[in-house]
């Protein structure tokens, strides 16, 4: 199974919203994909119109006697499923600190999952944590949306620290412009002089969109109500950039592929 995760230091960049999005494309191309809402707000919960509520709460997620498996419900769109956030998920730096080799638990309660799914895309609160330590270390791509102001390319640097920190194998990142609007000064220059699509940062840009916001009233995936917006063709673009660093194929599963 690959795992992506969407994690940001920093709060309101559009983690949610790349979540939700990757992770409805990749179930689109075939792959069997979990989402899991990591956020006890469950913003990503509440876009796929499932009950935030997890039996046995946050505990749950973590001790080893509850299987991941009884937590997961589907969701609207075939292929995707979700484990839906729950308010508990505020203690689960605290559950994990209980547990044994707290910063592998995540990615170990992963591979119970491993014959069930291809794609687990993690939704995060933004935080430097050891539910952070957890998510980086469980993922194989860690997807970082950058507003375009000066400063969030520092929050980049804090990231590839933080990763440079953590040890064990390393996540490849893939940082991308989210909410630009180049009507706006600030945005303009930083995006002309960002290093986009050198490194670790993406070529494509996310822009502000009122179609990006809408997803909050229609609850659902861009895709499905707006597929012609631009901001639904560079999540499209996104995801491929995506499946590549994790080594998925471009044209999905490929025939062998066991329903
Ligand atoms: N490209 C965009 N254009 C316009 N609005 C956007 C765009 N991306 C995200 N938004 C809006 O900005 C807000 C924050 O986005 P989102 O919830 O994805 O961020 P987040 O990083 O997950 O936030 P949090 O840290 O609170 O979890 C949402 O209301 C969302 O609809
Ligand atoms: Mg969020």
């Amino acid at each position: 199974v690959k795992v992506v995760a969407a994690y940001s230091i920093k709060g309101g960049v559009g983690k949610t919203t790349a979540a939700v999005n990757l992770a409805y494309l990749a179930a689109l191309q075939g792959y069997r994909t979990l989402l899991w809402d990591l956020d006890p707000q469950g913003a990503a919960t509440y876009l796929f119109r499932v009950k935030p509520k997890v039996k046995g709460g946050a505990e749950a997620l973590v001790r080893r006697r509850h299987p991941l498996a009884d937590a997961v419900k589907e969701t609207d769109f075939p292929g995707l499923d979700l484990v839906p956030a729950d308010p508990s998920n505020r203690s689960l730096d605290l559950l994990l600190d209980a547990t044994k080799q707290p910063e592998r638990r995540l990615r170990q309660r992963l591979q119970s999952l491993e014959d069930e799914y291809e794609v687990v895309v993690l939704d995060c609160a933004p935080s430097i944590s050891l539910l952070s330590e957890n998510v980086v270390r469980a993922a194989d791509v860690v997807v970082v949306p950058l507003i375009p102001a000066p400063l969030s390319l520092r929050t980049l640097d804090q990231l590839r620290s933080f990763l440079d920190e953590t040890g064990g194998r390393r996540p490849a990142v893939v940082a991308y412009f989210s909410m630009a609007d180049r009507r706006r000064r600030s945005h303009r220059e930083v995006l002309e002089a960002a290093p986009s699509g050198q490194g670790d940062i993406s070529a494509v840009t996310v822009p502000a969109a009122s179609q990006v916001e809408q997803m909050g009233g229609r609850r659902a995936p861009l895709a499905v109500f707006a597929p012609r917006s631009e901001a639904a063709a560079a999540f499209r673009l996104l995801w491929a950039e995506v499946a590549a660093a994790a080594g998925l194929s471009a044209t999905g599963p490929g025939p062998d592929h066991d329903e």
